[in-house]
């Protein structure tokens, strides 16, 4: 890993066993992009990329030359304006209306390691080896505003992580309308864009489309990062698949309104934009203040989007996530939520949590209704004190009846949220996000509180933590159920009413910052109504996420399939839930729902009570699985082998290897059955070519897939799936059932 300036032609090439990243100071002092691609040979001059053709309409910096037009050179951080039309990477009004920046190169420094981003969540390194930061500066002389292009590449991987830093060093306040935190010129479009969209309990399903000219983007001005768009997308090769080809990844590290944009121009090249979304963004900097942008990181492969999710996985398991949990197994739960909804008192509670235990889970998890006058979802978002009439013995009480029977115990908050039946409003109705005099929406009965606001945070952390701090409490679910509607804060002015978005996201991560500072051993979990904040900002917190209310097993494979483009199965949370499923009114065999929630935080959200005998002991086995393989299952490599998404998307199939190949889990998906279906072979992945596999069927065996072959068998010939368990006894018809699915277990 390396990053070398070359003084005589002012280009830095950033370099590591992988990739190249390429760039130059312009003749008018802007930074261009050169390349951006896998590894090439360090060289004195690459100034052959710099592409500059006179063309008719063109506009040109410098006066009597037809050269440089910023329209159609590739740039680091683009301008509106001065030549360039494109979208841009920053747009700042200044005192006399003007928006035109001017940010040219003064000065660079590179450092060992990666700075912390303050106030905001980013990767981070443990040893200065692990990774390099160039810090460019870059200065626009008439407003005197300092921009610093921050890029640390790390060693090994083809990672890039990226943001932008501004400093008022002039004498007038300016507002920051655009600040991306990455823009990326590339010099062609032969792209398919890959986002990840969807809706309440149908998060992250997987879009593909070629890029074409002009804009497309996704984002969110929800105040979140949303379950209608991941601020993750993908550009590959149209060519490129699971398994090979070119493709860059791009994820914001962020968990409110986010832009991901790609324009391609009329010349073929492509301008990727990535960060706050400029809608409602309007950042005061007066003199002396500085603007952190979130960070954003890339991710470049040749050898597939498995390769490229795998990069993601590794970076953001062990260098994003923090903390007690980063690299431990997370306990198996059971979660009351889908078992009871707010209908419980504590006998009742206690009755889930003993079945619970004897079938070997370790954690009891509460969810919503537990406090306050909280018995529906009209009343009591604010009032964190538990109600003694369902609970007599409190939240301190519960937790050590369930810590006596062996377990653990967690809770469920949702501390952003206020309803206005509650103590909290009542006293504090000032602490909403409102527009003076105007009507105030509310979204399932509730209100955003201000996080904006110093002393909200403070209110509901002291709260929080002395509901933590007294009792035994594991856990915590922390949820989040509306967006974001009238954005405005009764505690700024006028003209700092555009930071509100953002301050209200600092004042999470700030919430979130003190609670996992104060209760280092507590397993935090995010969730927003399921998946609406799966994000890698919240990832920095809180290792595991709650992936989406919709626990179906059928619709999971869509979800968990989608979100493991970006995310490690470590952060999957997924549970098994009763059947008819309460979503889709599937039902489902006990067994697929397991088999698709153990690739991820597994755990159980339905009352085990109402199981038959049969079925309780089916947990166990279960749950004794889980115990034995979830290193393997939540930390091992995961490969993405047959998708949902693609053809009729009858069958799924993915697979974990461990590190040092040694071992595997297959899991194989069917959704309908058929008549006379066709033989199947499920060609697998990252295994040892020479080594000899023991594979068996976790349960009955149903097929010629179980024996012993060798790695370069299970990969090239493939591992046959065909059932056949039927044998000669009902010719024409196919053996298995609708919702199937299969675990192989290779050692
Ligand atoms: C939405 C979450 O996603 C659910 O799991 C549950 O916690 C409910 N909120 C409780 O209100």
């Amino acid at each position: 890993m390396s990053i070398v300036f070359n003084e005589k032609n002012q280009t830095f090439h950033l370099f590591n066993s992988k990739i190249s990243y390429i760039m130059g100071v312009l003749p008018n002092g802007h930074m261009g992009q050169l390349y951006f691609g896998k590894r090439v040979h360090q060289k004195e001059d690459y100034s052959y990329l710099l592409e500059m053709v006179p063309r008719s309409m063109g506009s040109y910096v410098f006066e009597g030359r037809r050269t440089l037009s910023l329209e159609h050179v590739k740039q680091e951080y683009g301008v509106y304006g001065s030549s360039d039309y494109r979208f841009p990477a920053v747009e700042i009004l200044q005192e006399n209306g003007s928006r035109i920046s001017d940010f040219c190169y003064k000065s660079h420094v590179v450092t060992a390691g990666k700075p912390k981003l303050p106030g905001l969540p980013a990767t981070y390194t443990e040893r200065d080896e692990e990774a390099e930061t160039l810090i460019l500066t870059l200065e626009d002389n008439v407003t005197g505003i300092e921009l610093q292009l921050l890029y640390t590449l790390f060693a090994g991987d083809g990672v890039i992580a990226r943001s932008a830093r501004f400093r008022n060093r002039g004498g007038c306040a300016v507002h920051l309308l655009k600040a991306m935190s990455l823009c990326l010129d590339l010099p062609d479009c032969e792209y398919d864009w890959v986002q990840f969209s969807g809706a309440w309990a149908r998060e992250r399903h997987v879009k593909v489309r070629k890029l074409e000219k002009g804009i497309q983007s996704v984002g969110s001005m929800r105040g979140h990062s949303s379950h209608e768009h991941n601020p993750f997308v993908i550009l590959k090769r149209p060519t490129a698949d699971e398994f090979q080809g070119e493709a860059i990844g791009f994820s914001l590290v962020y968990s409110g309104n986010f832009l991901a944009q790609a324009e391609v121009d009329t010349h073929d090249t492509t301008r990727v934009l990535l960060g706050i979304h400029p809608e409602s963004f309007d950042w005061k900097l007066e003199p002396g203040e500085e603007f952190q942008t979130p960070e954003a990181v890339m991710v470049y492969t040749d050898r597939g989007m498995n390769d490229m999710s795998q990069i993601f996985h590794r970076l953001y398991q062990k260098r994003l996530a923090r903390g007690y949990w980063r690299d431990r197994v997370r306990p198996i739960l059971i979660n009351n939520w889908e078992a009871t909804y707010m209908d419980f008192d504590e006998e009742k509670l206690l009755r889930i949590a003993e079945t619970a235990k004897e079938c070997g889970i370790e954690l009891f998890v509460l969810d919503d209704g537990w406090f306050g006058a909280r018995r529906d979802d009209t009343a009591g978002l604010g009032d964190w004190k538990a109600n003694t009439e369902l609970l007599p013995n409190g939240i301190a009480g519960l937790a050590q009846k369930i810590e006596d029977m062996g377990m653990k115990f967690g809770l469920w908050f949702e501390p952003e949220m206020v309803n206005k039946n509650s103590d909290l409003y009542r006293e504090h109705p000032e602490w909403i996000l409102a527009v003076p005099g105007r009507s105030q929406s509310q979204g399932r009965y509730q209100h955003v509180l201000d996080f904006s606001r110093k002393e909200v945070v403070d209110y509901i952390y002291e709260n929080m933590a002395e509901i933590l701090g007294k009792g035994k409490v594991s856990y915590v679910k922390w949820d989040m159920n509306r967006s974001i509607t009238e954005c405005y804060s009764g505690a700024l002015p006028a003209d700092r009413q555009g930071e509100v978005f953002h301050r209200y996201i600092l004042g999470v991560y700030d919430l979130y910052e003190r609670l996992t500072s104060a209760f280092p051993e507590v397993l935090f979990e995010s969730c927003a109504s399921g998946g609406a904040r799966f994000d890698p900002g919240l990832l920095y917190y809180a290792p595991q996420g709650w992936t989406s209310d919709d626990t179906d097993a059928v619709e999971r494979l869509k979800i968990q399939y989608g979100t493991s483009y970006c995310y490690p199965i470590s952060s999957i949370g997924a549970h098994v839930s009763a059947s008819p499923n309460h979503q889709v009114m599937r039902e489902t065999p006990l067994s697929t729902r397991a088999n698709v929630a153990c690739f991820g935080t597994f755990g159980y959200e339905l009352d085990l009570n109402r199981l038959s005998a049969w079925e309780q002991e089916e947990v166990k086995r279960q749950v004794e699985f889980m115990k034995k393989y979830r290193e393997l299952l939540q930390f091992g490599t995961f490969y993405r082998l047959k998708s949902p998404f693609e053809g009729d998307g009858n069958i799924t199939a993915w697979m974990v290897v461990s590190e040092d190949c040694k071992k595997a889990i297959v899991g194989w998906y069917k959704i309908l059955n058929g008549v006379n279906m066709p033989y199947m072979r499920l060609k697998l992945e990252g295994l040892d070519p020479g080594r000899e596999y023991g594979v068996r069927e976790e349960g009955e065996a149903r097929g010629k897939g179980c024996g012993s072959f060798y790695g370069d068998e299970l990969m090239n010939v493939g591992l046959v799936t065909t059932d056949t368990s039927a044998g000669d006894a009902l010719p024409g018809m196919h053996p298995g059932r609708d919702f199937d699915s299969r675990i192989f277990v290779l050692e």
